[in-house]
């Protein structure tokens, strides 16, 4: 009896589309979900002769050809942990499973050594791109023992998004590497979309434009060396009509999250990175939750009085366009610093051209930025900051007055931009040779003889302050 090329449990919509895509490229998909119902409904809404039901683990997984290969598209934490267990009886030696939820790395690196100890094979494997991605090409960054994924890697090669006919998948390196890439992706999507709604709150509030009028300069911009998947999404979000109101307006103004970007976070406080504009877009969403209050505080909590812009119009927004396109420049680099960090830390051994390779497509952060990325890692995977090339130097020494001007008339009408604000407090501290770090010494030493380095001389002191 034929066997299939590999199983996918779970589907959900992530789960459905990616075993679509896989089916949509000529490979037969076993297909598992743990409510059978949801198995039934989706063959029924989506009927595909190389998708092959099951409603036993046994079953699903005897359908299998050898090693077997098995994706989990379940939800992270506890629920991969049961797939997991509910799978293992039924696996043999050197089968595969290939987890492509948006797991913690920290998890996927247990997971991998727990699996050995059995010897089951484990991928941990970033998937990027949302639903339309999974079903028509998603990015895709596998990490796990390098010869196992060359085992799999023609499926997901095939399934990948292109870019210029090349495939967004690569190694990314071993056991929680990939979700951890995929995790700083999460991370630098959040900087993305908080940097462009804060424009749009400025567009809104200080030019007052319409909706349609922010969209059009959106779309203009798109246009230029800001394009990018997300404002692509943004311009036709601001389009869309409910009756004769515009969704947008009728949308509350608290964001969620799912816990992705709260990790990288906790992640470059762990590896004692300055990852600012993540943290702050995270910190963003936390006070947007806070509705009721703000309303309150909004009543009590004075503005300053509204003052004209100072320049014309058509500048202003100019000057908008440079400063949203350095601080999405020094929200990479934020990101691409903690990846470098993160590589030497865990001895993944990291290549950024690669990894930049793979968010060319398919994922939520793709961008025309991306390809200058490629090209400064394509001949030095170990340059310590992005903006010290000489692409992004350029810019930056042009823009910065823009994002300063932008960001001080901003904070002037009484306008919340924490990001943008984030952005030139880090720029200027990274470019800052004698900062006020010596009086955090000092103070340290004064109250708890925490003692401190000199720069006239080697050695470590400790002064007795009050003598
Ligand atoms: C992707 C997305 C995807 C998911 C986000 C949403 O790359 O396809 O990042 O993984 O949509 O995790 O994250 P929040 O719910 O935290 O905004």
């Amino acid at each position: 009896m034929r066997k299939n090329d590999i199983g996918v449990i779970g589907l959900a919509v992530m789960g459905s589309n990616l075993a679509t895509n896989i089916a949509n490229h000529g490979y037969f998909v076993s297909v598992f979900n743990r409510t059978a119902q949801k198995t039934k409904d989706f063959l029924k809404n989506h009927p595909n002769k190389n998708i092959i039901p099951y409603f036993s683990i046994n079953d699903f997984v005897n359908s299998l050809s050898s090693p077997r290969c098995i994706i989990l598209m379940v939800q992270s934490g506890i629920a991969t942990d049961n797939t997991i267990q509910s799978i293992i009886p039924h696996l043999h030696s050197n089968d595969i499973i290939v987890d492509g939820g948006n797991s913690f790395y920290q998890d996927t690196i247990q997971r991998h050594q727990n699996l050995l100890k059995k010897k089951i094979n484990f991928i941990g494997m970033g998937i990027s791109g949302g639903e339309y991605g999974a079903l028509t090409g998603p990015a895709i960054m596998p990490g796990g023992d390098k010869k196992i994924y060359d085992i799999i890697s023609p499926i997901f090669t095939s399934i990948a998004a292109k870019y210029n006919d090349e495939s967004c998948i690569n190694y990314i390196g071993p056991d929680g590497s990939g979700h951890y890439v995929k995790m700083v992706h999460n991370g630098i999507e959040y900087a993305d979309m908080q940097i462009i709604a804060e424009t749009y709150t400025i567009l809104k509030n200080i030019l007052f434009l319409s909706n349609q009028e922010i969209s059009e300069i959106f779309n203009t911009w798109n246009q230029g060396e800001l394009k990018s998947y997300l404002l692509d999404i943004t311009k036709n979000i601001l389009l869309k009509k409910e009756g004769k109101y515009d969704l947008i307006d009728l949308i509350l103004d608290e964001a969620c999250s799912k816990g992705t970007g709260i990790w990288t976070c906790q992640d470059a406080l762990n590896l004692h990175e300055s990852l600012t504009m993540i943290t702050s877009s995270v910190f963003s969403r936390f006070l947007s939750s806070l509705k009721s209050q703000r309303m309150l505080a909004s009543k009590i909590l004075s503005s300053p009085k509204i003052i004209p812009v100072l320049c014309n119009q058509v500048e202003f927004i100019e000057q908008l366009r440079q400063a949203l396109y350095l601080s999405k420049i020094i929200s990479y680099a934020q990101g691409f610093s903690q990846l470098s960090i993160a590589s030497k830390k865990y001895n993944w051994n990291l290549k950024f051209y690669n990894i930049a390779k793979i968010f060319r497509s398919g994922c939520i952060i793709q961008a025309d930025i991306l390809n200058h990325i490629v090209k400064v890692y394509k001949y030095d995977n170990n340059i310590i900051n992005l903006l010290l090339s000489p692409y992004f130097q350029s810019i930056a020494n042009s823009y910065h007055i823009s994002l300063r001007s932008v960001i001080s008339y901003t904070i002037q009408q009484g306008i919340s931009i924490p990001t943008f604000s984030s952005a030139i407090s880090y720029y200027d501290g990274y470019r800052t040779a004698q900062s006020s770090a010596n009086l955090i010494q000092a103070q340290r030493d004064y109250f708890g003889s925490h003692t401190y380095k000199r720069c006239d001389k080697s050695g470590i002191y400790h002064t007795n302050w009050l003598q």
